[in-house]
């Protein structure tokens, strides 16, 4: 699936120049269609309307973002130049608020530039490399390729997501799965964090039966999880957010597994909101309740999950909910988009170096220092 990409507009070598091209994902599932920009201000709207969403996702189509506004870039200097790409960072970075993967992406593009490490790892500063043109040049040239490497790296981190996952499902066919949102191909690169497992057991014949809440006020499990799972022959089963409870009690499924917008360095997990009452529920009913997410969604620098900033959304997302009024117009509405499931109810945060156990403190930890965070 390419919900995020970038494509080349003109013939010369490398990457430049291009366009972020997404897959509008609030036509889904009626229409696939794409939309390409190197548009700032589009760039933004699209990530704020949930064009593209998904914390790997707005991460990668923000660092893609960045390349496609900061090639037009008529900077003299590589001094400028940094000073326009920090601009533009800071206003891409802050489109939403809570997936940390948005700020981590812009900023790794940022810090890339700044230590020049982007000429070949000679340690030579590219603002060396040339005065004025020629330099600025190689910096644009340095942004696209850390920007292709943060898509490249969320492919991979998907996949081993996905093969570390797998284990959870080994030797038992058919085993039944609650997922809520999507944290899917399309909240991704590709293959998804929460559903790469699935996908993984179902290449491996276990025919994994998936349930996805639908997911209220905007339906990602309907229009999205259901949709992409559904065109991938997996067995999938769309239930009312309202309904979960009763799945459980019925023995219909064995596991719960989500994705992330951010975890704290005491394993509390921001998802969307909803998250936490399915965690609640699995609880009471002995089902193990898991996280999937690569490591750039752990926001070390975060004790506890208080300290995530939620975003508030649109009253009129809950009274216009199907497209019409479905409340009164002037009715006072609340509308967080992320709740935060607390560590002590995570029975395993998936990973792409494998299932990490509580205590998390100390597990996350240990996993960040090996990814060298
Ligand atoms: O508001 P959204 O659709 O961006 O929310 C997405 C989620 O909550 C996902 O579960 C999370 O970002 C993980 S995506 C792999």
């Amino acid at each position: 699936m390419d919900a995020v990409r970038w494509t080349r507009t003109g013939t010369g070598q490398g990457m430049l120049p291009g366009k972020l091209r997404l897959i509008d994902q609030t036509r889904l599932p009626g229409e696939l269609v794409y939309i390409e920009t190197d548009d700032r201000d589009e760039i933004v709207d699209a990530i704020k309307r949930l064009v593209v969403r998904g914390a790997p996702a707005i991460g990668c189509a923000a660092a893609l973002g960045l390349t496609a506004v900061c090639q037009h870039s008529g900077a003299k200097s590589a001094t400028a130049f940094l000073a326009e790409v920090r601009e533009h960072a800071a206003v891409i970075g802050a489109a939403r608020p809570t997936a940390v993967n948005l700020a981590w992406a812009v900023n790794r593009c940022v810090r890339k530039l700044e230590a020049g490490a982007g000429d070949e790892g000679r340690g030579e500063r590219v603002e060396g490399k040339g005065t004025g043109a020629a330099a600025v040049a190689a910096l644009k040239d340095a942004l696209a390729r850390e920007a292709l490497a943060i898509l490249d790296e969320d492919m991979a981190l998907c996949r081993a997501i996905g093969e570390n996952g797998v284990a959870l499902f080994e030797g038992r066919k058919g085993v039944g799965v609650l997922t809520h949102c999507n944290a899917g191909a399309l909240a991704t690169s590709d293959f998804g964090t929460a559903l790469a497992p699935i996908y993984a057991a179902q290449e491996r014949g276990l025919a994994p039966r998936v349930f996805a809440d639908e997911t209220r006020p905007l339906l990602q499990g309907a229009r999205l999880t259901a949709w992409e799972l559904h065109r991938a022959g997996v067995d999938v089963t769309l239930i009312c957010d309202n309904m979960a409870a009763q799945v459980m009690r019925e023995g219909r499924v064995q596991m719960v597994i989500v994705g992330a917008d951010r975890i704290a360095a005491n394993g509390d997990t921001a998802n969307k909101i909803g998250t936490y009452g399915v965690a609640i529920l699995a609880r009471h009913h002995g089902i193990p309740f898991y996280v999937a997410a690569p490591y750039s969604t752990i926001d070390s620098a975060l004790a506890q999950g208080s300290q995530i900033p939620i975003e508030q959304r649109a009253a009129d997302e809950i009274r216009h909910g199907f497209g019409r009024l479905t409340a009164p117009a002037d009715c006072k509405v609340y509308n967080p988009a992320f709740d935060v499931t607390p560590a002590e109810l995570i029975a395993g945060i998936i990973t792409e170096r494998g299932i990490l156990r509580p205590p998390y403190p100390e597990t996350i930890r240990e996993f960040m220092a090996r990814c060298g965070g």
